[in-house]
């Protein structure tokens, strides 16, 4: 047992009187997510109806888990905190920096090798500050989190987009970047604007290929990339209690696709029963005990319309599975029209890989109902055309799935299992191909497909599907096969037709494992070291305030046109490797953004001698010469992970705003915290009048207030000026964040 469970019993205490409490300041029902962010307010005093989309609201979250990739970031902040301990129990994991080469064994050994310093580090510092750690090939975080963790009617925050994951136990569980994790970690409040509410009533039961990852893929299109903003969608229905946790975990999962806070589910039979798989007897007991509060109350479901922003209805019953993509997870499209599409578009029609994993799909019920396809290939002597990766979510999940002969039926089809980790969802995937240039098709189960996301490639069309889906057309090879229609040719010559996926929700013979890679928080006494010369790992050293007066004359650093995210701003694969280190992943910088003048990635004018370089070298040059300037951009900027150093390499390399359309949450959140200004077009029609060698101006700055607007003064090269207001979210403590120069640095003030 890796969680603290006394906590655990003070926690189900107090939560009933809790919500009775707010419930009672509000005066009407409350939705469950109201129920458990009221019942987790800094100040449980301060109850009071706080306006949704509106209020800024101080939380105090049970837990922190940290991702290796971004836990660098956060740890290097948090030693710089002054703290001896983080005062909630926290975990970092280990499974973004495990490249997928050759397979599991090897390339947990090469990882290790080549990693060795930066683990260390979290390592050590994990120890000293009382963190839990879990080591490279234990799991992808959030399969870890649902299987160690979670628990319904908390709350918890992680330094990753996909955090909400664990809304499948129920919790409400969101994606911040490191600065915030650090907040939570010092006991400091920790500030989100009152999310809006988006209830998804779920009526009837899925069948045949239809699978919890289709409900999403389909709320993705109704939704759009933008629609959950600021929202947090909250399932509800007898639909929504036919799934299973995992399932319940792979919906929320990917509602990060959808911009929400975090989705989650209503406590029932199957989360309790997969506490009970899962070892959790205790948790399953404490909340059965205080059901009714652990969903909305009876009212708000029997009239949804009262009390949720926005309410959609998915019929199970009728759902069919669906295929998102390319290039964006919500270019939602059943199968049954995916075919007509894909010869519409041009889409290359030859499926090339199949990947099957990642944190959204990897649960033992994904790989047991993927496995009853690769099976039944097996035993009809199907061919399978194309080549399968296999990425377990967590060893408990791998060594179960092993000794139930699940491992076997992919490897008897040729798969190769990779470790569990991340590797080709973050890019970390040494694809082996015959041609870059050529434009190919692939097939996975994980929740994004941003170009290049998977292999680097611009060529590669990826697309999102269930991993039951994923691997029947892994068997075909071919994007417009329908198992639910087509058939395939056994070797035999003859004509057979794939069956329904069937697999379990947990395993008969329960979960087993020999060493889950789990290391306790022990009361480390090492120094944590950090070598000058390293180009792995650099202290971070605190960012200047800001110096009084207006932003004058920055050139425009890029123009950015068309979509922006947080890959394109710091890209991950081979980058992965500078995530601890500001200076040396600052050379990325931008690097995926198109410039709206020449429609080229990387390429933007100097405006000091007129050439055109690498965004990051053109900053660079403005830099030296002491000279701050502007990004402008479009929708939804920052769309994707919660990697703060896509604010943080524009601050680092003196980048002072960012002027956009609009923002993805936890983006804007990340800018504000490191000390820079996030800004919209007050009328986004103003993004046209940019020029590429403008010099811009914000100016206001000295009556700098919540909800004042700044204006932005253009001064184009033929000497004529216009200018225009421009809108942004700061709060009085996030003006300080900005005035401080970090909201770090507004801490030690
Ligand atoms: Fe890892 Fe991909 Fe999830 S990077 S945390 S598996 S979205």
């Amino acid at each position: 047992m890796v969680q603290d469970i006394e906590m655990l019993e003070e926690f189900y205490s107090k939560f009933p009187k809790r919500v009775d409490s707010a419930r009672k300041s509000l005066g009407r029902p409350m939705t469950l997510a109201e129920k458990i962010l009221y019942a987790h307010l800094y100040d449980e005093h301060s109850v009071r109806l706080y306006k949704r989309g509106e209020d800024y609201v101080n939380f105090r979250p049970d837990r922190v888990a940290m991702q290796d990739a971004t836990a660098q970031m956060a740890l290097l902040q948090f030693m710089n905190a002054g703290k001896d301990r983080s005062v909630v129990p926290a975990t970092v994991h280990c499974d973004h920096l495990i490249q997928a080469n050759i397979g599991a064994k090897a390339d947990i050994q090469t990882a290790t090798d080549g990693n060795r310093e930066v683990y260390d580090f979290l390592k050590t510092v994990s120890g000293k500050y009382g963190i839990g750690f879990w080591k490279p090939g234990a799991g992808i975080i959030h399969q870890v989190v649902l299987e160690n963790y979670a628990f319904p009617g908390g709350m918890m925050v992680g330094t990753d987009s996909h955090t909400p994951n664990a809304g499948g136990l129920g919790m409400v569980a969101i994606g911040v970047g490191g600065a915030d994790a650090v907040d939570v970690m010092t006991g400091m409040e920790w500030e989100l604007k009152m999310p809006k509410l988006i209830g998804v009533k779920l009526t009837g039961r899925l069948n045949g290929w239809a699978s919890p990852k289709d409900v999403i893929l389909k709320l993705a299109g109704i939704l759009t990339v933008k629609g959950g903003t600021n929202a947090i969608i909250e399932y509800f229905g007898s639909g929504a209690s036919s799934l299973s946790a995992t399932g319940k975990a792979t919906i929320c999962n990917m509602g990060a696709e959808v911009g929400a806070t975090t989705s989650l589910f209503p406590f029932d039979n199957n989360m309790a029963a997969y506490l009970r798989a899962t070892g959790r007897e205790g948790i399953a007991v404490k909340a059965e005990a205080i059901s009714s509060y652990l969903e909305a109350d009876e009212d708000v479901r029997a009239n949804p319309d009262m009390y949720y922003d926005r309410v959609i209805v998915i019929n199970l019953s009728e759902l069919e599975p669906y295929i998102n993509g390319p290039f964006t997870p919500d270019a939602a499209t059943p199968i049954s029209e995916f075919a007509a599409k894909v010869i519409e578009n041009g889409y290359p029609r030859k499926m090339e890989v199949g990947l099957i994993g990642s944190c959204t799909n990897s649960s033992y019920q994904d790989l047991s109902r993927a496995a009853s396809i690769a099976r039944q290939a097996y035993e009809d002597k199907i061919p399978v055309a194309a080549p399968l990766i296999i990425n377990p979510g967590s060893e408990q999940i791998r060594y179960t799935a092993e000794r139930d002969g699940i491992i076997g039926d992919f490897e008897r089809i040729g798969a190769v299992i990779m470790a569990n980790a991340c590797g080709p969802c973050i890019g970390q995937w040494k694809r082996h191909t015959d041609d870059n240039t050529r434009k190919n098709s692939i097939v996975t189960s994980f929740n994004r497909n941003f170009a290049k996301r998977a292999d680097g490639n611009p060529n590669t069309h990826a697309f999102v599907a269930s991993p039951e889906l994923t691997l029947a057309l892994t068997i075909a090879g071919d994007l417009c096969f329908n198992p639910l229609k087509d058939t395939l040719k056994t070797e035999d010559g003859c004509e057979v037709k794939l069956k329904e996926p069937q697999g379990m929700d947990f395993p008969a013979r329960g979960f087993a494992v020999e060493d889950n890679g789990f290391i306790a928080p022990f009361a480390s006494s090492d120094e944590v070291k950090i070598n000058a010369e390293s180009c792995r790992l650099q202290v971070l050293e605190p960012f200047a305030p800001w110096n009084g007066a207006d932003l004058l004359d920055m050139p425009l650093l890029i123009k950015v046109e068309g979509k922006c995210t947080t890959d394109h701003i710091s890209m991950a694969g081979p980058w992965l490797r500078f995530r601890g280190h500001l200076e040396n992943i600052s050379d990325n910088m931008l690097m995926g953004a198109v410039n709206a003048f020449n429609g080229k990635t990387n390429y933007v004018l100097n405006q000091l001698d007129g050439m055109y370089d690498a965004v990051s070298a053109v900053a660079k040059q403005y830099k030296k010469e002491g000279i701050s300037s502007i990004v402008v951009a479009e929708e939804n900027y920052g769309e994707g992970s919660s990697r703060e150093h896509a604010a943080m390499e524009p601050r680092f390399l003196n980048v002072k705003v960012i002027l956009a359309k609009s923002f993805a949450r936890i983006h804007e959140t990340n800018l504000k915290k490191q000390g820079m200004l996030a800004l919209t077009f007050a009328d986004k029609d103003d993004y046209n009048k940019i020029r590429e060698d403008d010099k811009i101006s914000i100016t206001g700055l000295d009556a700098f207030a919540p909800g004042k607007p700044l204006i932005a003064v253009l001064r184009h090269s033929d000497g004529s000026e216009e200018s225009f207001p421009v809108h942004h979210t700061y709060n009085e403590l996030q003006i300080k964040w900005f005035k401080a120069g970090s909201a770090l640095n507004a801490a030690h003030e």
